[in-house]
């Protein structure tokens, strides 16, 4: 069609240069042209057409005019193949205004548009099964794109003093069971829940009250240590073997050699 358009340009301005002004009125649309009667697109365009402004010109997209060319609409694979994201079954048009292709609409429920581009989060779902990997990615990347949401707007901390900014010492969103800690975790943290253990630690007169919570109870939540990761077998073997749990002579971890039946006494 373009072809045919130029054609015509060719002849007219060949037979406006004979000096006949009666073909006036067939000339040709050229880009400067469309603004006369269409605003919003050029508009659009010229504020937010990023590559579309830059790369290519309305023509290209759009070739020829009604009434001569009854659809001049361009398919967005004209010009983009070869990547799993233009093969998305979602229509182009329901995210993007060509006009203005990167201000993204996130409507609906998006989760194969999404993967098209971003595999790791959604691998990382399908190998730790939790209800986040049973949502829609934009339930949570909502309204424009890169968008990503706070804990606590969907979520109460465990305590009153506990805040955002905590939340990922301990779970990642895409993995939110896999609860995993490092070495540094402050013992306030696991307070919001373990307040009695806490308060017994805190009391406590042994060395053992002077230790956080994460460097015996390491890395994933629920590890329960033994005496000997850090003692060995620190008395005489005859008598570990007599005595063999640490807890006969020394209580429990978190209140070491407190016995209270004895202070009772
Ligand atoms: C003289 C006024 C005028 C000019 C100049 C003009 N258009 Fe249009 N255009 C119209 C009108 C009127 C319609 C609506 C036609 C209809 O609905 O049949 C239209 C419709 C369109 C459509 C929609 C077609 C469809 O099938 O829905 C596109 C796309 C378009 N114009 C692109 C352009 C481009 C690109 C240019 C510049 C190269 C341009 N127009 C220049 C008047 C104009
Ligand atoms: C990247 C290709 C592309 C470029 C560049 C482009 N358009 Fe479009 N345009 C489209 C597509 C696709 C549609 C159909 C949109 C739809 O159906 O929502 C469209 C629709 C239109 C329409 C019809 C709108 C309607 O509501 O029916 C007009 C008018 C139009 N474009 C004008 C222009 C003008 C003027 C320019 C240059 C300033 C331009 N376009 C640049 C792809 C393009
Ligand atoms: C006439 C060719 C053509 C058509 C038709 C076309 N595009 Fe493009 N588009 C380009 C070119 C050229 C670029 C810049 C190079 C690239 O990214 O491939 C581009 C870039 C883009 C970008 C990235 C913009 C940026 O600046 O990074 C998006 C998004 C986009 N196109 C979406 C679409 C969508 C959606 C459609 C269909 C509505 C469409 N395009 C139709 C030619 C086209
Ligand atoms: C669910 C919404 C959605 C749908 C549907 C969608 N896209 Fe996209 N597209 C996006 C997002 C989000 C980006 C990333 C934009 C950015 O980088 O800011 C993007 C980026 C692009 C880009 C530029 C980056 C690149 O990888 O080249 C092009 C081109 C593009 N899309 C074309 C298409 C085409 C063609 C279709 C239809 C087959 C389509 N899109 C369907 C959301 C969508
Ligand atoms: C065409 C490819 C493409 C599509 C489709 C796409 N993205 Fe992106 N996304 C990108 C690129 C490129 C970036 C910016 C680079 C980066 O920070 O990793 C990005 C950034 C992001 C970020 C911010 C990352 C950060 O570290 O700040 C989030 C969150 C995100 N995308 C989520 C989504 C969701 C949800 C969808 C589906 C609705 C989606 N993306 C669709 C390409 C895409
Ligand atoms: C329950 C809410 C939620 C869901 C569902 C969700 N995300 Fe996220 N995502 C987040 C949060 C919060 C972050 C910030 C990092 C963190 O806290 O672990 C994030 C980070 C990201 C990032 C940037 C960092 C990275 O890991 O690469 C991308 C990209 C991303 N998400 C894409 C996706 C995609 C794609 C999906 C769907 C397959 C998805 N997200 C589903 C909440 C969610
Ligand atoms: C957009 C809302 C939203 C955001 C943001 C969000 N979640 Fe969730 N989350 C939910 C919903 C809804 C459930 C399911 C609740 C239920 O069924 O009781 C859930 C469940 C959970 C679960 C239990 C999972 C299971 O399978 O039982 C954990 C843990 C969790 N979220 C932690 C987080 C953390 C940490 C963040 C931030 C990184 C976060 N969530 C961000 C909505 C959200
Ligand atoms: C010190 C580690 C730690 C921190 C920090 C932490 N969590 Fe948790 N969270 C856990 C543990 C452990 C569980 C599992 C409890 C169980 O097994 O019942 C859990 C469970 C959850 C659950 C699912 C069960 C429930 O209570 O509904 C949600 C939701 C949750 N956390 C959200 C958050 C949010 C939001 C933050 C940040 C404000 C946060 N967590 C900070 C350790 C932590
Ligand atoms: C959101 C609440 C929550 C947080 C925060 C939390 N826990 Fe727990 N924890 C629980 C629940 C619930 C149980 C299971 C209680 C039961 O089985 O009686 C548990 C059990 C444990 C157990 C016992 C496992 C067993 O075999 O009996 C240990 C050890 C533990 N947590 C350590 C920690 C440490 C260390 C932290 C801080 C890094 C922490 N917890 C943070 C809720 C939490
Ligand atoms: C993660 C390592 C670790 C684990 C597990 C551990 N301890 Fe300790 N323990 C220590 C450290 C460190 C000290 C302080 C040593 C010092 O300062 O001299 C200590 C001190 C002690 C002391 C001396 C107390 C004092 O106040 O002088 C006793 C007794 C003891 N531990 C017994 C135990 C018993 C019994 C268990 C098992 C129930 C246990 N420990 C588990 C690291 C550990
Ligand atoms: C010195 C190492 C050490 C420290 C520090 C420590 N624990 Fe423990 N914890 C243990 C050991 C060992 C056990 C197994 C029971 C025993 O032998 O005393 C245990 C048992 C537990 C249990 C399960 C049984 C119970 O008593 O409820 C929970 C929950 C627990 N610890 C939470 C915590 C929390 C929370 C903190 C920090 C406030 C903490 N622990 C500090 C070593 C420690
Ligand atoms: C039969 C009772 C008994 C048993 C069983 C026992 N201990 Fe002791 N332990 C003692 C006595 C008594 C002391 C010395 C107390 C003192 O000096 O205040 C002691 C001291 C210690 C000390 C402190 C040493 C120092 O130099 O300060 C550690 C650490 C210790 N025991 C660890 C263990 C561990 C680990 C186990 C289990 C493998 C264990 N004990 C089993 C009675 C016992």
């Amino acid at each position: 069609m373009l072809k045919k358009l130029l054609v015509t340009t060719v002849i007219m301005v060949f037979v406006a240069c004979l000096g006949s002004v009666a073909l006036a009125e067939q000339a040709v649309l050229s880009v400067s042209d469309c603004v006369k009667c269409h605003n919003e697109q050029p508009a659009q365009i010229a504020a937010n057409g990023a590559s579309h402004k830059t790369e290519i010109d309305c023509q290209e997209c759009h070739e020829g005019h009604r009434p001569s060319v009854e659809n001049n609409i361009p398919n967005c694979n004209d010009c983009h193949e070869g990547s799993k994201h233009y093969e998305v079954e979602v229509e182009c048009l329901s995210c993007h205004n060509p006009h203005q292709p990167l201000n993204v609409r996130l409507e609906g429920e998006q989760k194969a548009v999404c993967v098209s581009c971003h595999q790791g989060p959604n691998k990382q779902m399908i190998a730790n099964p939790s209800k986040h990997a049973t949502f829609a990615c934009n339930l949570c990347h909502a309204d424009t794109h890169g968008n990503i949401p706070e804990c606590t707007d969907c979520h109460e901390p465990h305590s009153e003093s506990m805040t955002q900014a905590n939340c990922a010492t301990c779970h990642q969103a895409h993995k939110p069971l896999d609860l995993t800690y490092p070495a540094n975790t402050a013992s306030q943290l696991c307070a919001a829940c373990h307040d009695s253990v806490f308060a017994t630690l805190s009391v406590s007169k042994a060395k053992h009250s002077q230790i956080a919570c994460a460097t015996c109870h390491t890395t994933k939540h629920k590890t329960v240590p033994e005496c000997s990761d850090c003692h060995g077998k620190p008395h005489a073997e005859s008598m570990h073997e007599r005595f063999p749990k640490c807890g006969q002579c020394h209580n429990v971890a978190h209140d070491l050699n407190n016995w209270p039946d004895k202070k009772k006494k």
